[in-house]
């Protein structure tokens, strides 16, 4: 996606950021609604954790021992997902994810994962079978790399698809190790599914002694102080977090029940280990995000925002170019008027696709930095402003 493949042209090259605004080396100034892809709900290079990272670095760069930040970022991270008991910090979602996935292996012996059709969650080998982000830009159905007896144990179905939900677990649901999901998939547009959909994936799990995985890298700490388990009522047997509980330095993490997370080493006999997992510098910009985050203003304020953007969307509805789905912070400018919002990543018209890419330039001639793919979301953050979001409305309806 950094490559503007899509979009056409020379990719931007960012120098400096801060706020909701970035400056490319050529000196041109952006408003931004991609944010670093996520991270960034405080804004870039937020005040508190530019001190907080500062005062870290001092203290040295890293300890490849425990050390406190561990401790305190557990006991935030723990106490927002009160159904978790346990946490282990990794460098990046991709990580968490392959942490996830083999501790579900580790934990009842069976190889065979179930993923949905278009939601991405990282670049795990097992998971890049219909991913999304980056792979659908790219249009690939797949990654070369990847042995075909890797695939081979993946099963993928569509999002949203109730029929195929039930029949996956009829036909194998006994030797699925783990079912995996983003809660809300925003990988691949924004395909909000129904609680009834989660709910019913939660029974069939249980049930079948399936290990359930709600991959929350985007959603994780993005509509509350907690994750999309608390907004649903779901809970799952591990989450995966990333981006914001880094705060924009690499941090990622898995969480769950003692019984499940004590088998991951050395309690237990699932390996995992990193140089750099838990790294102080990075966990004290992970520390400083969530501090402020607890303290609920910035919740407010985003709230705000998307209460600004559905008024003015009601406002004009009848001359507007795109769809504007969100939901909390997660908006996506969906280029088709006329079809119905996409549940599924196979309803998202050619159409709507074609005319972002079209458009896109456009908008970064006006100063809007958006992501450069019709299939990401843009995120509102601390740092944007209700004239910020008229800026983006303005934009968005501009074009051909
Ligand atoms: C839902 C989800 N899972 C996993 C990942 C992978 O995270 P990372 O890019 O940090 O490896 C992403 C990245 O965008 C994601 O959106």
């Amino acid at each position: 996606m950094r490559a503007f493949r899509k979009v056409g042209g020379t990719p931007i090259f960012f120098k400096e950021a801060r706020g909701a605004h970035a400056v490319d080396e050529d000196g041109n100034r952006y408003l931004d609604f991609c944010m670093a892809w996520g991270p960034l709900i405080l804004g870039h290079a937020h005040p508190r954790v530019i001190e907080a990272v500062e005062k870290a670095v001092r203290d040295g760069l890293a300890f490849g021992t425990a050390h406190r930040g561990e401790g305190e970022l557990a006991e935030r991270v723990l106490c927002a997902y009160s159904y978790a008991e346990r946490i282990r910090f990794v460098v990046s979602g991709t990580e968490a994810v392959a942490t996830a996935v083999r501790l579900a292996r580790g934990s009842n012996g069976r190889h065979r994962i179930l993923k949905f059709d278009g939601c991405y969650h990282g670049h795990v080998d097992s998971l890049m079978v219909k991913a999304g982000s980056g792979v659908i830009t790219q249009g690939l159905a797949d990654s070369a790399g990847v042995p075909a007896q890797v695939a081979a144990d993946t099963l993928v179905i569509p999002l949203g698809d109730m029929d195929a939900l039930e029949q996956a677990f009829r036909d194998q649901g006994d030797s699925l190790a783990a079912a995996i999901i983003e809660p809300v998939p925003a990988n691949n547009g924004l395909l909000v599914q129904s609680r009834e959909y989660l709910q019913r994936l939660r029974e069939l799990t249980r049930q079948h002694g399936t290990v359930l995985i709600f991959d929350e890298v985007i959603t994780g700490f993005r509509f509350g102080f907690h994750g999309y388990d608390k907004v649903v009522g779901i809970e799952p047997d591990l989450t995966t977090l990333g981006k914001i509980v880094g705060g924009g330095l690499p941090v990622a993490a898995v969480l769950g029940r003692r019984a499940l997370l004590d088998q991951l080493a050395p309690l237990g006999p699932v390996y995992q280990a990193g140089t750099m997992a838990g790294n102080p510098v990075c966990l004290a910009a992970g520390i400083a995000t969530l501090a402020e985050l607890a303290e609920g203003r910035v919740y407010e304020h985003i709230e705000a925002l998307g209460r600004h953007l559905d008024a003015a969307l009601a406002r004009h509805a009848l001359k507007a170019k795109a769809q504007l789905p969100r939901i909390g912070p997660i908006v996506w400018p969906y280029f088709d008027v006329n079809a119905a919002l996409p549940r599924a990543a196979s309803a998202i018209t050619a159409n709507a696709v074609e005319t972002y890419h079209r458009n896109y330039r456009s908008w970064l001639d006006r100063g809007v930095y958006l992501p450069p793919s019709a299939y990401e979301v843009c995120f509102l953050s601390a740092a944007h402003t209700t004239a910020d979001v008229d800026t983006l409305l303005d934009v968005l309806n501009t074009g051909s």
